[in-house]
């Protein structure tokens, strides 16, 4: 049997450990993963795109588990009452091949990039930053604020998405967690005296959500909204003038920001910094980005967390996704009813 975590277990689930408990723990698990980023076999997503949309999917293992997320993109979703990102995903036992977990990952993807961002925040914003900026303030906005709270420490939140009912929304999810929250008039209104700014749109276009005058010495940026090819949120000037951080190079060259500059373009790997073989902010004064486009190792950990989290729990169930008949060289007489009879309907 596999065991399955369907959308309302895996609220339930959020709901009694708590969002903050998971998000903390969960960017423990990522950055666990990172530290041990070269054991990975890795590769860049294989993309399906369509005019409107992409489908993905993100393969990954460390040896012992294998794990795969299935997610689309489609920007204009949410026009016809659907939402802009779904998933679900796969962890398996490489040993046998058999799969261990399948479950929702529409949630997860919003856990496990929130938690990727407030491991960035961590090693890469000023360690007194106070104030955030949010540009966008979709599915994924509540998540990114309440992570990078809970790394930085961050009280007042700044947001500006260009659906007015976007950021009334946000406002009222957030503000009894304790949030004092601005709804600003622009994006440079909302950046203004920020000490991180979160770009989280969605927009199959190279817009300019930031442009290089709003960008103050000191900020740190976690750029999440640009993660396809002619998809991106920066004004290329930004990247110039800052140090770029990334998760998987040969994917952030085709998905990411630096997509707009040259193929050579300088950048350092996050893992890197996490596993302190490198420095992340030097100074006061230096800008920095990440360039977050979504890795599978981040899918890995988030299924990994919540299998070790739920697998002997009611938040998950087995399901008969595997058929395993007691004779293994014997599918056919499993099929026909002669090893395991299956009980009529
Ligand atoms: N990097 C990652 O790992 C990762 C993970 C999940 C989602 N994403 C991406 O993040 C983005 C946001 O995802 P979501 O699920 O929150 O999408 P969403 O559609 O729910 O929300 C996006 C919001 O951006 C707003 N918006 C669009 N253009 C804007 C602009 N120019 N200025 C201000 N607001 C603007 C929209 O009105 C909407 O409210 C998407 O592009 C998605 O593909 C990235």
């Amino acid at each position: 049997m596999v065991r399955f975590v369907g959308v309302q277990n895996a609220v339930r689930w959020i709901r009694a450990t708590g969002l903050e408990t998971i998000l903390g723990e969960l960017s423990e698990y990522v950055a666990d993963d990172y530290r041990r980023w070269e054991s990975f076999d890795k590769s860049p997503r294989v993309a399906n795109h369509s005019p409107i949309g992409v489908i993905e999917l993100m393969p990954t293992s460390d040896g012992h588990l294998y794990g795969f997320k299935y997610v689309n993109g489609h920007p204009s979703n949410p026009s016809r009452g659907l939402q802009t990102v779904t998933a679900f995903g796969v962890l398996s036992d490489v040993a046998s091949g058999y799969p261990l977990l399948v479950a929702e990952m529409t949630l997860l993807t919003a856990l496990r990039t929130a938690a990727t961002s407030a491991m960035a925040a961590k090693h890469l914003a000023r360690a007194d930053s106070a104030t955030m900026a949010m540009i966008g303030a979709g599915t994924q906005a509540e998540f990114q604020a309440i992570a990078v709270r809970e790394a930085l420490g961050i009280r007042t939140l700044r947001v500006f998405d260009t659906d007015p009912l976007a950021s009334a929304k946000l406002v009222r999810n957030l503000t009894p967690l304790g949030f004092d929250v601005y709804v600003a008039s622009d994006s440079a209104d909302a950046v203004a005296g920020a000490d991180v700014i979160t770009t989280c749109t969605a927009d199959k276009a190279n817009a300019t959500v930031l442009t290089d005058d709003m960008v103050k010495p000191g900020v740190h940026i976690n750029a999440i909204g640009g993660d396809c090819p002619g998809k991106t949120e920066l004004d290329a000037a930004i990247l110039r003038r800052a140090d770029v951080f990334v998760e998987f190079p040969e994917q952030t060259r085709i998905e990411g920001e630096i997509q707009q500059v040259e193929s050579d373009f300088a950048v350092t790997e996050l893992w890197q910094v996490v596993s302190g073989t490198t420095t992340g902010r030097a100074s006061a004064e230096q800008i920095t980005v990440f360039d977050s486009v979504g890795f599978a190792i981040e899918d890995f950990s988030v299924l990994r967390y919540l299998h070790d989290k739920t697998n002997h729990s009611a938040f998950s169930i087995d399901i008969d996704l595997v058929a395993d008949p007691d004779d293994p060289k014997d599918l056919f007489g499993f099929a026909q009813g002669s090893d395991a009879p299956v009980p009529a309907l």
